[in-house]
């Protein structure tokens, strides 16, 4: 291990030596740890000529847009532009039933929106933004040789990387990563000694398609979305209750576009299916199911099923990874 205020202070220099004094620097936060750690370190090299953005689109969850733009704004103060695109990213997804179609009209609309705040900051500034900070870490750009003189060795397991979309290629941006070294451990430390909040460095991850991937089939239907908020929120606030947040790698609920037959009052309903999921990893790359403990999940089932218009059946996802993926597509 490295002592990370050393390495945090190597890394402010490399910053302040990369970049040129009057070099603007833009940066899309995504809500995530890396983003955020990476943004934090570079802000405190060269404070207001970083640029942030963050776009709500549409598929965030419960409250997610307020609560993270508050760790930026009173806890991290970084320079923040909050784009909602909700509606241009939803309008796009209308009647996409396909998990890849899905997947790749998010990257292209988040690109769409970067690309809008580039050119809007370069009229701003009468300059083009020189760089870009980007939140990689060493097992995204490790394939099995380490950078030179890193002293790294690739006896780590190598994770793949799933980004936001990917960023414009032909934006010519220079990039900054200064996270590119170090192991997602060393960024929680990193972050730690750059004052981000504790609970904030310990989120469970939460994929860049956000809750398209959470509502199968077309995330338009009905309130399909607002009902995934409503139950991810119960299952996560009550996994928070029971004190097992950080044994869990990620918890969430799943939306499905079935329906079931129930009796709630003296009433016959027909309503949604939803499904929780929560599972143990180092890596992501494997994953096995957690095992709550029955008092937990019956709680959770009722506390779901009284609280939330539309869901009358509450089941649990038990399949490891592999077979299953953790997200549902
Ligand atoms: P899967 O579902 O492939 O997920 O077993 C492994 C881990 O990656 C996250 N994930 C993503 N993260 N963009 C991301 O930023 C994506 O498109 C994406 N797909 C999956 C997933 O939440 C889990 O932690």
């Amino acid at each position: 291990g490295w002592k990370m205020e050393d390495v945090m202070d190597e890394e402010i220099k490399v910053i302040n030596s990369t970049l040129a004094p009057d070099d603007h620097v833009i940066c899309a936060l995504s809500g995530g740890v890396d983003s955020t750690v990476a943004a934090t370190l570079v802000h405190k090299a060269i404070g207001d000529r970083l640029h942030c953005v963050f776009v709500d689109n549409g598929l965030l969850r419960y409250k997610e847009r307020e609560r993270v733009m508050e760790t930026f704004e009173s806890d991290l103060h970084l320079p923040v532009t909050c784009v909602d695109a909700s509606d241009q990213f939803l309008s796009k997804l209308k009647g996409v039933v396909d998990p890849e179609m899905k997947r790749k009209i998010i990257g292209k609309e988040f690109i769409c929106i970067f690309d809008a705040f580039a050119q809007e900051l370069e009229q701003k500034l009468g300059k083009k933004p020189a760089f870009l900070v980007q939140g990689t870490l060493y097992p995204d750009v490790i394939e099995s040789c380490p950078p030179p003189g890193s002293g790294r060795t690739h006896s780590h397991t190598i994770k793949s990387h799933h980004n936001v979309g990917g960023l414009p290629k032909d934006m010519k941006l220079k990039l900054i990563e200064p996270l590119k070294l170090l192991f997602k451990d060393e960024v929680r430390q990193l972050g730690k000694i750059l004052k981000v909040p504790e609970p904030f460095l310990k989120r469970h991850p939460f994929p860049g398609p956000g809750l398209a991937v959470r509502v199968l089939g077309d995330v338009t239907e009905g309130n399909a979305l607002d009902i995934v908020r409503q139950v991810d929120e119960i299952f996560i606030q009550s996994i928070k209750d029971a004190g097992i947040y950080d044994s869990i790698w990620q918890a969430f609920a799943v939306f499905l576009p079935v329906k079931s037959v129930g009796v709630q009052g003296d009433q016959r309903t027909h309503s949604y299916v939803v499904t929780l999921r929560a599972v143990t990893s180092q890596d992501g790359m494997t994953a096995d199911w957690y095992c709550f403990e029955s008092s937990f999940l019956k709680d959770v089932s009722q506390k779901i099923c009284n609280n939330v218009r539309g869901v009358n059946r509450v089941t649990l996802d038990i399949t490891s990874k592999p077979p299953s993926t953790i997200e549902w597509e």
